[in-house]
């Protein structure tokens, strides 16, 4: 069952005239359950208009602070991100899932390099990511190249000009705007020329230890493939999506009929019938099972369960490696049955 807890706005910060950094004080009976590691995302649940809303976001504030800050761009009307960004106000207590993901940073003694590429909102975690690369070691540098449209429209603008003045030689940030000609900024969208021109350039010295994309796909797409054009290791690659293309119109495989699909969860088992051209996630919220999610949409992992009988298949996956799917893990927001029978298990993940 997914656990949420009440947490408290503490602070609102305007970061750009479309997005906010929230921060939320954590009671000190819950420091525990919302201990984090550097990259990973809160759920937040908001019933709007009589509507159920879940929301992840990323974490921008470092794992030492007290309390959790969160960036919320509105990315749509009459939303969630809208509410967050022209209705929520200090004092407010909002549903809190305790954080998870699996874009970690995990601190060492060892002295690191790290490069990060960010575009619009996806800088959230890579801020949490570069204070705890920073803390970490005094040798350690961070590398950042970060795209938006202006320096209007670029969140955590003056956090990342005082990180640059507070750790100089240390942090390097190289912002790319892709509307606006401006200052110290560099002209276009992230692309193969701007990696380069980063790390094979400005920093051809330094020998980084991993990168850390954030972002929408194309972004991503791109910036791995110079990447491994560049003969970066692959396991040096982490990834997360901040955006992704819409899935509920691609179907796999042939998905007519129906499927007898079996939840177990909470050492519950709940029986339903589903049509194949569901995604198995819907069917078990409109059963009103309580199992885990977030995202919805692919990226996040919250609704991760282990298939025990039967198949499904995935219309998109991006967080799961091919040894977990061998495992029978699937995300089930993803996942469509292919069999006249279905088990999955939320409990064995
Ligand atoms: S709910 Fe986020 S991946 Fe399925």
């Amino acid at each position: 069952m997914a656990d949420f807890y009440a947490l408290t706005v503490k602070s609102i910060k305007k970061l750009t005239p479309s997005s906010v950094a929230v921060t939320l004080s954590i009671p000190k009976e819950l420091i525990q359950t919302f201990t984090f590691t550097a990259g990973q995302y809160i759920t937040l649940k908001k019933e709007l208009k009589g509507k159920e809303l879940r929301r992840a976001y990323s974490i921008s504030s470092s794992p030492k602070a007290a309390d959790i800050t969160i960036g919320i761009k509105k990315v749509d009307r009459g939303g969630f991100s809208d509410y967050a960004n022209t209705k929520l106000q200090v004092g407010d207590v909002l549903d809190v899932m305790p954080p998870e993901g699996r874009f970690v940073f995990k601190p060492s003694s060892q002295e690191q390099n790290i490069a990060a590429f960010a575009a619009g909102s996806g800088i959230t975690p890579i801020m949490s990511i570069a204070k705890t690369v920073l803390d970490a070691n005094p040798k350690n540098r961070f590398v950042l190249v970060y795209g938006n449209k202006s320096y209007e429209e670029t969140m955590f603008y003056t956090d990342l000009v005082k990180l640059e003045l507070d750790y100089t030689n240390r942090f390097f940030v190289y912002f790319t705007n892709s509307q606006t000609r401006e200052e110290k900024a560099l002209f276009g969208r992230i692309d193969t020329a701007t990696v380069n021109y980063a790390l094979k350039n400005k920093h051809k010295d330094l020998a980084f230890n991993d990168y850390y994309l954030c972002g929408p796909e194309k972004m991503i797409n791109l910036v791995t493939d110079t990447l491994l054009d560049n003969d970066i290791p692959k396991d040096k690659i982490h990834f997360e999506l901040f955006t992704t293309t819409e899935i509920k119109d691609e179907m796999p495989v042939a998905v007519d009929g129906q499927t007898n699909l079996t939840v177990v969860l909470d050492d519950e088992e709940f029986q339903l019938t589903m049509d194949k051209s569901k995604l198995v996630l819907d069917a078990v919220l409109e059963e009103n099972i309580d199992a885990p999610y977030s995202c919805q949409g692919g990226v996040c992992s919250s609704c991760i369960a282990r298939v025990k009988e039967g198949n499904a298949e995935m219309v998109k996956n991006q967080i799961l490696t091919d040894g977990e799917i061998a495992d029978g893990f699937i995300l089930t927001c993803q996942a469509h049955p292919t069999t006249p029978t279905l088990k999955v298990d939320y409990d064995d993940v």
